[in-house]
């Protein structure tokens, strides 16, 4: 059993490590280079050597091998160049073509339909390109589903993308799935011609139907219905600090700001604080908290309910220490009560606590003792 355990603890942290990229971390975990390291078998059973107490996680094995391994060789400028290319939305990197949503019909049906569909319409597990007029479908986009069966967004190629450049550069670069890169120019301008036909869009104006020559500049001219819709703008060398300023305001993704002035309040808008709450992990443990944490440990107060021994004696004594005649002394009589006081207080609270000759244990009454005396010191002050 422990065995067992000990195979399963080193294959999970030399994991953890693998998918960390960080093997400085296994100074204390690694495992030594016993039996149970070397069976310690992850990523397609190799098992990666112990060096200096580190486990060499993305290192080639050399012990396995007995010798330098090298795989490949460095690509080609020409190797590189026909896989690095970008299209972007202000053109950089579009190829001059041209072609019409007919002639990506024809295509589209030999080498697309198998897996998108008719029309693009999706299903088993591919993407639709299409699912109507784009326009609309953009409107969706806002929907919320409070309920089951709400209607949520559609989000297509049409309705949701920012860039028609990117469903150019996405074909010529990834489609079809099995035959990346296979495509002419051309043949990606009928492609994308054909499918701006099933999101039933526009080009200044213009429907792009079935005949509709797509060229570069043309295609440059679309507008996509969600071209504003994404923020923050990631973009460019800005990007990194959009996001940091994005993320700042909660107000920017849903959350509100904390209403200061009434914070007792139930709070039904501007509840959050304005700035995100920051926890730090350090030496083990949660370290460091903004806003810090309150670390104050008085109980909170308590209102001041001053115990009102007048009241109390009305109501659990009186009965009996009222009026004569009740066998107990009378409140106010000096001479009932001068020989009960001159045994001492301290007999008198005990008497009473306990319940002597008739007067049952504090009266009768659930105060607690401490209530009880002031009770006492009531009655014996009235009486003296
Ligand atoms: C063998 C199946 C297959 C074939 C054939 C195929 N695709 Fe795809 N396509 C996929 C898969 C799978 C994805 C999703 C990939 C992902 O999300 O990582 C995809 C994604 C896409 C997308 C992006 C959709 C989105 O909204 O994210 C487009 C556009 C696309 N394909 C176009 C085409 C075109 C045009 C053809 C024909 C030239 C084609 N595909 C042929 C499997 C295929
Ligand atoms: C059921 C009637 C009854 C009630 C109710 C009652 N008492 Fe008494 N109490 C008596 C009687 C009878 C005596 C006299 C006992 C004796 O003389 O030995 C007595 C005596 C006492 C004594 C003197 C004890 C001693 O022997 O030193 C104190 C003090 C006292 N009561 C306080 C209270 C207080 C305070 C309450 C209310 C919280 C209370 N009593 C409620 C009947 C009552």
């Amino acid at each position: 059993m422990l065995k067992i355990n000990k195979k399963l603890l080193i294959s999970i942290s030399a994991a953890a490590v693998l998918s960390l990229g960080l093997s400085a971390c296994m100074e204390n975990a690694s495992p030594t280079n016993s039996d149970a390291a070397v069976k310690a078998s992850i990523d397609g059973g190799v098992s990666y050597p112990v060096e200096n107490g580190k486990t060499s996680s993305y290192d080639v094995n050399t012990n396995a091998h007995g010798a330098d391994v090298k795989y490949g060789r460095t690509p080609t400028k020409a190797e590189y160049d026909a896989w690095n290319t970008d299209i972007m939305p202000d053109g950089t990197g579009l190829p001059e073509g041209h072609g019409t949503a007919d002639e990506g019909s024809d295509i589209y049906d030999a080498k697309c339909t198998m897996c998108h569909g008719d029309f693009g319409s999706g299903g088993g597990g591919y993407p639709s390109l299409a699912k109507g007029n784009a326009y609309d479908l953009h409107k969706t986009l806002t929907n919320q589903r409070i309920k089951p069966n709400d209607d949520g967004p559609v989000r297509v190629f049409g309705s949701y993308w920012p860039h028609v450049t990117t469903l150019f550069w996405y074909i010529k670069d990834a489609m079809p799935h099995p035959m990346t890169g296979s495509l002419t120019d051309d043949e990606v301008y009928s492609l994308v011609a054909f499918i701006l036909n099933a999101n039933e869009m526009k080009i200044d104006g213009v429907e792009v139907d079935d005949d509709y020559v797509l060229n570069r500049k043309k295609l440059l001219d679309v507008k996509m219905p969600n071209r504003n819709g994404f923020e923050p703008n990631i973009d460019g060398p800005n990007g990194p600090e959009n996001v940091r300023k994005f993320y700042a305001n909660p107000k920017n993704f849903g959350g509100q700001t904390y209403d200061v002035k009434n914070p007792a309040s139930r709070c039904m808008k501007n509840c959050q604080e304005p700035t995100a709450k920051v926890v730090y992990i350090k030496n083990g443990g949660i370290h460091d908290f903004h806003p810090p944490l309150s670390n104050v440990k008085d109980l909170p107060k308590v209102k001041n309910t001053a115990f009102n021994a007048k009241k109390a004696y009305t109501a659990n004594c009186a009965m009996c220490h009222g009026a004569e005649g009740m066998g107990a002394p009378v409140l106010g009589s000096k001479a009932d009560w001068a020989p009960y006081i001159a045994k001492g207080m301290n007999d008198v609270y005990k008497n009473g606590i306990k319940g002597i000759n008739g007067m049952p244990p504090k009266g009768g009454s659930s105060l607690s003792d401490a209530d009880f005396k002031l009770v006492v010191d009531y009655i014996v002050n009235q009486s003296k």
